[in-house]
């Protein structure tokens, strides 16, 4: 693998770096909120698409003067243009005068060149014989190419001189994240220099905070706004990092009501010494009510608001064994931010069994009451078994066993 360094930045080894984008109208917002990201950031992507006129030589200059004065962290410099997703309505000749007087003028420490520009190949070899790093880009804001389409796109920006390969797509469903996934597989065991892989939007998080189990090079996070679906917060992002590169993964359980999570979850915390998450215990603590006063007095939207509210403040914890209320998991988000901090477990039990367990304390369950019979919770049941089953990596039926039983094929599984 051919890393390559950026001031003293190693690109291609190590963690993954982040990439924070800012954007500006003006050379001087574009500064004062480079100021503002930096402290989060490893690298800053200068977005020069967003300033009022991309191609004005005179404020180029003064950017990069300025940036380079007031900044010390390496600086990617970025023109994206409307057919990749950013704001710059340039023509090919527009673009690639742009990106030679940045060569010429600015001499960034890092340079995207966009590959589908007409004149890509050729900035590409300028810039390696001015000696400046590049990262020639792909983006597609409508779909997601085939894995061998990706690969056979980034031996070619390998080919042409580029330093490092980016391409950021969007995943139109669940199976377009695994195809991404995949790519990235066969990019891990054959590419020749560093890159980058990115699906974007909400499902596609999985590539931002699993870069470095994927082979990405860089990752970008937002300071304030995001530049592109799907970026999340760059200091979440590098904790999130961090705690997946220590291995500190926590154990998520899922699952209906009275499906055994917080038995398990004891049972796991003995045989792991990770500490028990009790997550509707959290929220009692927070809200300094039980549960079915918070339903009652609140309403279930106030209830699932501080539901969030905990998940995020896992954080702060070290690693836990999570044992999540039921309906944690029907939010999307939630199961992404579980899904970034660990391995989400399902626990299955028969209604049979569940209205058995629950029946012992029937008032603790407000959206039990009136469904107390094996139907009621078969029915509640059916509606959320879909997502429960998308939610989870590892699927684990309960009835008739012991909590050492489960804990054990649990931990053998993970
Ligand atoms: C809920 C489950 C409960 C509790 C709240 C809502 C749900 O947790 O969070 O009553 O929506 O399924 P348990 O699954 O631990 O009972």
């Amino acid at each position: 693998m051919k890393t390559f360094s950026v001031k003293n930045l190693e690109i291609g080894s190590g963690l993954p770096k982040i990439a924070v984008p800012v954007q500006g109208k003006t050379p001087a917002e574009l500064i004062s909120r480079a100021l503002l990201a930096e402290p989060a950031a490893d690298l800053l992507e200068i977005r020069l698409d967003g300033l009022r006129d991309p191609g004005d030589e005179a404020a180029l200059r003064s950017l990069s003067r300025g940036l380079r004065e007031a900044v010390r962290l390496p600086l990617l410099f970025t023109l994206r243009t409307a057919s990749e997703g950013g704001e710059a309505a340039l023509s090919e000749e527009a673009y690639a005068s742009v990106l030679r007087f940045l060569l010429r003028e600015c001499r960034p420490d890092l340079l995207d060149v966009e590959f589908l520009r007409m004149e890509a190949k050729k900035l590409l070899l300028e810039a390696r014989e001015l000696g400046i790093p590049t990262v020639a880009s792909f983006h597609d804001f409508r779909k997601t190419p085939e894995p061998a389409k990706i690969g056979e796109l980034f031996r070619q920006m390998s080919a042409a001189g580029a330093f490092a390969a980016k391409a950021a797509v969007m995943p139109e469903r669940e199976a377009d994240v695994e195809s991404v996934l995949s790519a990235a597989l066969s990019l891990k065991k054959t590419m020749d220099i560093p890159w980058l892989l990115i699906a974007m939007g909400e499902s596609g998080r999985i590539t931002r905070y699993g870069a470095e189990q994927m082979g990405s090079c860089l990752t970008f996070g937002a300071a304030g706004d995001a530049s592109a679906p799907g970026q999340i917060d760059a200091g979440e992002l590098r904790e999130i990092l961090r705690r997946r590169h220590e291995g500190k993964e926590d154990i998520f359980l899922i699952g209906f009501m009275g499906a055994g999570k917080s038995r398990i979850a004891r049972e796991l915390s003995a045989m792991t010494g990770w500490k028990v998450f009790e997550a509707d215990r959290r929220i009692e603590e927070l809200c300094k009510r039980t549960i079915p006063e918070i339903f009652r007095e609140s309403g279930e939207a106030y209830f699932r608001k501080k539901e969030r509210e905990v998940l995020d403040s896992l954080f702060r914890e070290g690693r836990c064994v999570v044992s999540c209320g039921g309906g944690m998991a029907l939010r999307a988000s939630n199961v992404l931010q579980m899904q970034a901090l660990g391995h989400i477990v399902l626990l299955r039990a028969r209604p049979e069994t569940i209205l058995s367990r629950v029946s012992k304390h029937p008032d603790t369950r407000p959206l039990l009451a009136g469904r107390l019979s094996v139907e009621g919770i078969a029915g509640l049941m059916a509606q959320r078994d879909p997502q429960y089953h998308r939610a989870a990596e590892i699927i684990v039926d309960t009835d008739g066993r012991t909590p050492r039983e489960i804990a054990e094929e649990i931990l053998k599984n993970l």
